[in-house]
């Protein structure tokens, strides 16, 4: 079995981490390839070592650029890379720009497509995630869900290729690496205490791009009255820079510091009092740590954490301000809905029966 996974994006290493390793063990023909979509060291190379990931067999190098350049760069190199293959599956994760360009190129190629986080919903048609995951679902001949509410999206869509069950590859790498968890360098000189910080991350357009609404969540932050570590993603420090040259001395409580590697990550979420995001991949992982989460959006895909009461949402000062402050947070283990931390093998062996046989 020869299979071609496309990544390109920084949550989709970690996504793919437990399926090369599942992959791996059953001796299957793997090709990795990265689009380059992100590619300082910060956003890529780290976790290539940190979640012991083979170096991309290929790097397509495709960069930044509008949707339309950046895309349709992929989709010419993936292109050629998979002709000169012809795997039996190419593997797509997730909801970036990649996964499009990887699920389209293998499509019109004829060539099998499993689609890996499929049938999450945000129904929110101004996000360019929500076109990708809709787009490469509609592509792909093996859905590999990980929640029963993405199972009953599909379904809902009329989706006829083949739908799994599966669980959260995101589930799987937590288990396997928050042993490995690492206190970051700053952490010290911060003066972080477990649970006496917040730890926030921005990366959305609709976050980022507007300044009004930008600026306005800065000063949320500034406003919650406790230490905010801020793992600062680079579209969000270009618009910061942009538009509030002087965000870093506006807000003596934040802490923008680079975006941090895995293993960093982990070790700031299980000891942060509460986090504060936009990401899809960081409102599980608060979700997986049991601290309480509010979601800087209007809507999300992830809603079985909301309905479980340890994600909130929350938009402007005001409802920002009331969910930091609020004391009414669940305690003790939310219930298991991401799966047994087995997805990836339960992925592999979904692989092992291939589409076009
Ligand atoms: C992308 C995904 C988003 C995902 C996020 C994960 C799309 C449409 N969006 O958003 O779904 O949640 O990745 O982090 O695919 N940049 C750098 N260095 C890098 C990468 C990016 O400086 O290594 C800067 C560039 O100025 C670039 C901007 O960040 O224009 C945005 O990068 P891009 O990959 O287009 O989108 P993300 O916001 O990262
Ligand atoms: N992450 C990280 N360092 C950071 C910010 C995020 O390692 O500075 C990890 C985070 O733990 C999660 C993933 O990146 O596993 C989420 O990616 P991101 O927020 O970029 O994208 P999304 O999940 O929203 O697509």
């Amino acid at each position: 079995m020869e299979i071609v996974h496309i990544v390109g994006a920084r949550p989709q290493f970690i996504k793919a981490a437990p399926v090369v390793r599942a992959l791996q063990r059953r001796g299957a023909g793997q090709l990795l390839v990265h689009t380059g979509q992100h590619y300082d060291r910060e956003m890529s190379e780290v976790f290539f070592k940190e979640l012991d990931l083979p170096e991309p067999d290929l790097n397509l190098e495709v960069g930044s650029g509008t949707h339309g350049v950046q895309t349709a760069r992929m989709l010419e190199r993936i292109e050629a890379a998979l002709l000169k293959r012809r795997p039996d599956w190419v593997v797509v994760y997730g909801d970036t720009n990649s996964t499009l360009a990887g699920a389209l190129a293998a499509c019109k190629l004829g060539l099998g497509v499993a689609h890996i986080e499929s049938g999450l919903r945000s129904y929110n048609r101004s996000m360019p995630e929500e076109h990708n995951r809709v787009l490469a679902d509609h592509c792909a001949d093996l859905l590999l869900c990980p929640t029963q509410t993405a199972v009953d999206n599909l379904r809902r869509e009329g989706v006829r290729a083949r739908i799994e069950l599966v669980g959260d590859t995101m589930y799987d790498a937590i288990l396997s690496f928050l042993p490995r968890a690492r206190k970051p360098a700053f952490a010290d000189k911060l003066k972080l205490k477990p649970q006496a910080y917040l730890l926030a991350t921005i990366h959305r357009p609709y976050n980022t791009d507007n300044p009004e609404a930008l600026i306005a969540l800065v000063d949320a932050l500034s406003a919650a009255g406790e230490p905010v570590v801020f793992p600062t993603h680079p579209r969000t420090r270009a618009r910061l820079t942009e538009f509030a040259p002087d965000f870093a001395s506006r807000a003596s409580t934040i802490y923008f510091v680079p975006p941090v590697g895995y293993l960093e990550m982990l070790w700031l979420e299980r000891n942060a009092r509460l986090i504060l995001t936009d990401s899809g991949g960081v409102q599980k992982e608060a979700y997986f740590l049991a601290r309480p989460c509010v979601t800087l959006r209007p809507e999300t895909e992830w809603v079985e954490t909301v309905q479980a009461g340890w994600n909130r949402l929350a938009r402007g000062k005001d409802e920002i301000l009331q969910a930091v402050a609020g004391d009414s947070w669940p305690t003790g283990s939310p219930p298991p809905l991401f799966g047994d931390g087995r997805a990836a093998d339960r992925i592999a062996e979904a692989l092992s029966k291939v589409p076009k046989a």
